[in-house]
């Protein structure tokens, strides 16, 4: 791993994927492409904008003559794909910009990746590629669909989304199967259950309830709140996706989760009692259309064939992601402001 193209490194795990491998090392150069849609927030990466190893581009995964450019000028070896339209309440509402990013997108980048990674790209049944290059496609546990009460989704599970989001997501993880079968792209997914942590947009239930919770206002719980989630600290979830590129076997899928199945009204009283706020707050509202019940990830094939399990407690985790929010009220404001989507032009007018 010399040169990593990570798209959608401004987005929430994108940005937590950018810092950790920071950390890490092991590289020549970060390349970070995100199309700062309402999601990117460079915000999020204002601490190592300078690193001299980090390079960000404004741009879209599915500009293919974009892509190629990158691949040959920065000589990339590695794509992470994290660049997606990502809020399943929003896929209810536009499903054509879901399938447009997260299936066209992710095949823009393949066919980038196929193109410049091939050692003869001009002999059709060669699958000979330059050693060392590998193509990972983050992915969720949602494709699986939902769950009853009991069960766990395997990375054998047949695929059964439900929603317009899960299934572009479907979609892509199949058009990654078929890069690898047909032309023998080396490629990864990783499947993983729900995040929490820092830098989430506040659409999404942990940080949307604290906001809101701060704000004393009502936290809408969708239908009864039974549902139940499989929530994972975005930092280990980040350091599996690490070890996928460092361990993973080509074509494989690597379900990633850390046995925290939470119902989402243990989640919104839990927020409201650390804030000392009463549960009078709680709001249940209209169901949202398709809700997946449960889902819940059989993380053995990662942890025992390549060696990584979480670090955090679900305890640990969400008592300091909650005081994360509370202590980065700028950061929040600027969302709700709509200010953070002024940083580019601030940042970069010059560049
Ligand atoms: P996010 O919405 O916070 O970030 C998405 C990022 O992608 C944003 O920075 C956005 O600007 C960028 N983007 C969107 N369209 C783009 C395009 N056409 N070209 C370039 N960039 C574009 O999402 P997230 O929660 O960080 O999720 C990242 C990935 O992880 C997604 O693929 C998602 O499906 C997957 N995932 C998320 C979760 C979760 O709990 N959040 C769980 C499992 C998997
Ligand atoms: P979300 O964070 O949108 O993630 P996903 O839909 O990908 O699981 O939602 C997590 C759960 O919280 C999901 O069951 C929907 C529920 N939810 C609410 O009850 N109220 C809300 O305002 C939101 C955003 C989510």
């Amino acid at each position: 791993m010399k040169n990593i193209l990570v798209t959608g490194g401004a987005g929430f795990i994108g940005s937590n994927f950018v810092h950790l491998m920071l950390e890490r090392g092991g590289f020549e150069r970060l390349i970070n492409l995100d199309a700062l849609t309402y999601a990117g927030n460079l915000d999020n990466l204002s601490d190592i904008e300078n690193d001299p190893r980090y390079t960000f581009v404004k741009g879209d995964i599915r500009d293919a003559e974009l892509i190629a450019s990158l691949f040959v000028q920065y000589e990339i070896d590695t794509v992470v794909n994290f660049a997606a339209e990502s809020h399943v309440d929003r896929s209810i509402t536009d499903p054509l910009s879901f399938v447009s990013t997260n299936v066209v997108g992710t095949q823009t980048l393949l066919d980038a990746a196929k193109n410049h990674w091939k050692v003869d790209p001009t002999d059709k049944y060669s699958n000979q590629y330059k050693p060392g290059v590998k193509y990972l496609q983050v992915s969720t546990d949602e494709v699986y669909g939902a769950l009853g009460r009991e069960g766990m989704f395997r990375e054998t599970t047949p695929l059964s989304p439900n929603s317009p989001y899960s299934a572009s997501k479907a979609s892509a993880d199949l058009m990654v199967r078929a890069y690898h079968n047909t032309f023998g792209l080396p490629c990864n997914i990783t499947r993983c259950s729900n995040n929490y942590g820092p830098y989430q947009f506040p659409e999404k239930l942990i940080p949307l309830m604290i906001n809101n919770a701060k704000a004393g206002k009502s936290l809408p719980v969708y239908g009864d709140g039974m549902q139940i989630r499989d929530w994972l600290h975005v930092k280990d979830h980040c350091a599996a996706i690490a070890t996928v590129l460092e361990k993973g076997v080509d074509g494989e899928i690597y379900n990633i989760g850390g046995n925290n199945e939470k119902a989402n009204i243990y989640i919104v009283k839990l927020i409201l009692e650390t804030l000392g706020k009463g549960e009078e707050l709680i709001t249940h509202v209209k169901d949202r259309p398709g809700h997946d019940r449960r889902y819940a990830i059989d993380n053995t094939k990662i942890t025992t064939q390549l060696g990584w399990a979480p670090a955090y407690t679900f305890e640990e985790g969400i008592a300091e992601t909650i005081q994360w929010y509370l202590s980065h009220q700028e950061w929040m404001d600027k969302i709700l402001s709509g200010d953070y989507q002024n940083y580019y032009e601030r940042m970069y007018k010059n560049a």
